[in-house]
């Protein structure tokens, strides 16, 4: 099953207004032709109106990089006193189509658990923003043989009382915390492993179409050096680039890598 591969720039609370506009100018000319592999990134909050202006018409897709969204009484809320919040709503507003839910961070400093990734995730599909889902375990969860227990549950939460045609719509991310940031880089086999176990997960909750369909990202140091061979492996369906995605030429050159 052919998958088009993904790959989105998270740049996390990197660039002012200005340097985000100095990278997309870089950027654009070197991806302008690419038409193979779908290109997003995920600018701060602040900067989404301005780098919207600049990939008006072009390949770059826009995102953003977290969303706020609680359930109350059965109900899912975009709106109200929640001080310093963005709701699903407001970011597809902004002319986002997608956004990342869920990443480590969140999880590690700001406290975020799968329950509330699976709120956020339901308001998006409310809204027609699709998510981009961010699991992976840390290096104690790793080092105890807990990897494919931890990923499964979390994306079990995160999907849960998910209808199977929305999910088609979902990217997932697989992200294992310890190669965050770190430079260390899952191996194109640890990595399919988990990847792959993803996979079944969703053809055992939702069916075949939809696992078919689902593309599943790694992200924790993909570099130019290191791309390739991750993409080349069946489950693995594009990248979430952080440190490369803020150099121009790096992350060209990690789409071209991903090219059909
Ligand atoms: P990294 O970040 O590429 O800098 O490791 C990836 C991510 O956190 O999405």
């Amino acid at each position: 099953m052919a998958r088009r591969n993904f790959v989105a720039g998270n740049w996390k609370e990197n660039l002012l207004t200005s340097e985000a506009a100095d990278l997309l100018a870089e950027l654009l000319p070197l991806v302008q032709n690419i038409n193979d592999a779908d290109i997003a990134v995920c600018p701060t909050y602040l900067s989404i109106a301005t780098v919207r202006e600049r990939v008006k018409g072009t390949n770059i897709q826009l995102g953003a990089q977290n969303a706020h969204a609680v359930e109350k009484d059965g109900k899912l809320i975009q709106s109200g006193a929640y001080t310093g919040e963005v709701s699903p709503a407001m970011i597809k507003d902004a002319g986002c189509q997608w956004v990342i839910l869920g990443h480590s961070e969140r999880r590690q400093y700001f406290g975020e658990t799968d329950e509330g990734v699976n709120v956020k995730v339901r308001a998006c599909y409310e809204v027609g923003l699709k998510p981009i889902i961010c699991v992976g375990e840390t290096l104690e969860e790793r080092d105890g043989g807990e990897t494919l227990s931890v990923v499964d549950r979390q994306v079990r939460a995160c999907l849960k009382d998910l209808p199977a045609d929305r999910v088609k719509d979902s990217v997932i991310a697989y992200e294992p915390v310890w190669a965050i940031g770190t430079g260390r880089t899952a191996t194109p086999e640890q990595a399919q492993e988990v990847h792959g176990a993803i996979r079944a997960l969703l053809r055992e909750l939702f069916g075949d179409a939809t696992a078919d369909v689902v593309r599943i990202q790694y992200g924790g140091s993909m570099k130019p050096g290191n791309a390739k061979e991750l993409l080349a492996q069946p489950d693995i369906d594009g990248g979430l680039i952080g440190g490369a995605a803020l150099k121009a030429a790096d992350f060209a050159a990690i789409i071209e890598a991903a090219r059909g």
